[in-house]
């Protein structure tokens, strides 16, 4: 599990650490930094994948987005009584992510971005560079809790005698050792933390038009992950029922439709529809038929109750074209997928976080509120103690 996430010099996340829990709500009014939370968190797992520098050159590469206001903030110019503009950059270019592991068990990660050095000049001068990358245990980097430190080209790892080793070849400026190093046995680690970067899953604004691909029939073939875009719905239904838990299944079905039950069709040709029997019908509605609201809620339940849950599930804006009215029982739904997985719910639906907040135990839910201040994303709802500490690599 994490207990901290953090991000540098991100669009408007100048310098944020949030605590994480089991189950953490991320709400604010819009324009705060909901989304630049979210798409900090999916570069994190780009990094896994080995993407990082390519998805931030999708996203119109380093300059547009790193923070775009000054490197510090007076008191004076938050009096009005300087100029926010006009600040020299002193330190070098550098966007950083990272998390921290909620116990000695888990580990902790932290990334930093940059530009290559001015000389030589290069065709790729404005290609981003990884500078640094640490991994350690636990939820704060510290000499003594480092595990394995990538800088520049070299890598190494602290050997279990005590002292450190190289780990094998140079690695590449554009690419991260989770991805280049691949060696169980000097460093087991980073191993372990890839596949869990890998695991994490995110869902964001699933299609429910006419042309959706969760309207249309599919081959079936056993689904235990829902695809992002809900496509193979019927399978990951049926999987559900299969291997994972199908009275859930039913009880999240009959908690937003009362006396509904959903169904899995095969088809002649061998494709699955979805279906759905609805209180006084005479046959059930296939996935075509059905009203967008309630397609979307069958798509959470399917991405909810996976039978493989992963190390973290990233939801933005749920609420999204749901009913207000299904809510209550969609943050029902995410109360109960938090005792398999940890969860981030990114939001502004005022309904659903009263939801989840009475569908939680008390004090299960970790609550963030963002908010702008001189065009930086903080936290308006939490004291400084509440804040956990946190260690960048020094450059
Ligand atoms: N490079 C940047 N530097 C500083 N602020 C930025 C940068 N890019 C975007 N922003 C600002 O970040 C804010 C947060 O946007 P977003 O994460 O989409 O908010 P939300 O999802 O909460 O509505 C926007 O108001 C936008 O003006
Ligand atoms: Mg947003």
């Amino acid at each position: 599990m994490l207990s901290t996430l953090a991000i540098a010099h991100y669009r408007s996340l100048r310098e944020l650490v949030l605590p994480l829990g089991r189950l953490t709500v991320i709400t604010g009014a819009n324009g705060s930094g909901k989304s630049s939370v979210y798409r900090a968190m999916r570069l994190l797992a780009e990094v896994a994948q080995g993407g990082v520098v390519r998805s931030l050159a999708r996203e119109g590469g380093l300059p547009s987005t790193l923070w775009a206001g000054p490197e510090h903030i007076s008191a004076a110019m938050r009096r009005g009584e300087a100029p926010v503009q006009g600040t020299v950059r002193s330190a070098p270019v550098s966007l950083r992510l990272g998390f921290g592991g909620a116990d000695a068990e888990d580990f902790g990660y932290a990334i930093d971005i940059g530009l290559p050095p001015p000389v030589p000049p290069s065709p790729f001068s404005l290609d981003p560079e990884i500078k640094i990358e640490s991994l350690w245990s636990g939820p704060l980097l510290r000499p003594s809790t480092l595990l394995v430190e990538r800088r520049g080209a070299a890598l190494r790892g602290r050997q279990d005698a005590g002292g450190w080793q190289s780990l094998g070849r140079p690695v590449p400026a554009w690419a991260s050792m989770l991805t280049e190093f691949a060696d169980p046995r000097s460093a087991p680690e980073m191993l372990t933390l890839r596949e869990q970067l890998r695991s994490w899953r995110f869902y964001d604004h699933f299609r429910t038009d006419a042309e959706a691909p969760a309207r249309q029939p599919q081959l079936g073939t056993r689904t235990p992950v829902l695809a992002a875009d809900g496509a193979d719905l019927a399978a990951a239904i049926a999987t559900i029922r299969e291997i994972g838990d199908g009275e859930a299944l039913d009880a999240a079905v009959e908690d937003a439709f009362p006396g509904a039950r959903v169904e899995v069709q095969a088809l002649a040709d061998g494709r699955l529809r979805t279906g759905m029997h609805q209180h006084g019908l005479l046959r059930a509605l296939s996935a075509a038929e059905l009203s967008d609201g309630t397609l979307r809620y069958l798509l959470w339940v399917a991405a909810l109750l996976s039978p493989r849950p992963p190390a973290l599930l990233v939801l933005n804006e749920p609420e999204t074209s749901l009913h207000p009215d299904l809510l209550p029982a969609l943050g029902r739904l995410i109360v109960r997928a938090a005792r398999d997985t940890q969860l981030i719910v990114v939001s502004h639906a005022n309904r659903l976080i009263a939801a989840l907040d009475d569908a939680a135990d008390e004090g299960a839910l970790q609550r963030i509120e963002l908010k702008k201040d001189f065009g930086e994303t903080r936290i308006a709802n939490l004291d400084m103690d509440s804040i956990p500490r946190w260690q960048w690599p020094a450059r």
